[in-house]
């Protein structure tokens, strides 16, 4: 299938190419653009942002591999990011991590068999009182416990079933 975005982001894209002198220093915010609506960078997306700003593909696969904010593989439905960073680790960020991929049968890293979530640990959540912090895409929780993990898996649950069928 020919690589394509939503026009909203198209929109999004076109107007922040504007905000550089020189279109190829658009290379980053392009590509968190992209991540954002597809969930990771293909190589027909590193060629789409390669051809939109006069580069290379060469050039946008650097960066793509350089920076570990960017994925090369599809995520699940739901994105789950777990704290590991200090504060989190020491209030229980690894169980509650652990937990969740007992949930959801699945391994960090990877798409949950239902093809609902994917789980990864990430640094800081800018929460560090209220830990372990988990967030479920745009959505913060705090303090979780073992309780909370099958609050948000149950809740993750519903949603998905409650979602129109494709
Ligand atoms: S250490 Fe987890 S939010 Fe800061």
């Amino acid at each position: 299938m020919a690589f394509s975005l939503k026009p909203e982001t198209l929109t999004r894209i076109d107007e922040v190419i504007t905000h550089y002198p020189v279109k190829r220093s658009a290379a980053l915010p392009l590509l968190h653009l992209v991540q954002e609506e597809q969930g990771y960078i293909s190589r027909d997306a590193i060629e789409w942002i390669a051809a939109k700003l006069e580069l290379q593909p060469i050039n946008v696969y650097e960066l793509v591999t350089f920076y570990p904010m960017f994925r090369q593989e599809p995520i699940g439905r739901r994105h789950i990011k777990v704290c590991r960073t200090l504060s989190c680790a020491l209030n229980g960020g690894y169980k509650v991590c652990e937990s969740l991929e007992k949930e959801f049968c699945t391994h960090r890293g990877e798409v949950s068999p239902d093809g609902e979530v994917t789980i990864e640990f990430v640094e800081c959540l800018a929460s560090c009182g209220s830990g372990p912090v988990v967030m479920v895409d745009d959505e913060l929780h705090e303090r979780v416990d073992a309780a909370k993990v099958s609050q948000i898996a149950e809740q993750i649950r519903r949603e998905a079933a409650a979602r129109p069928k494709a």
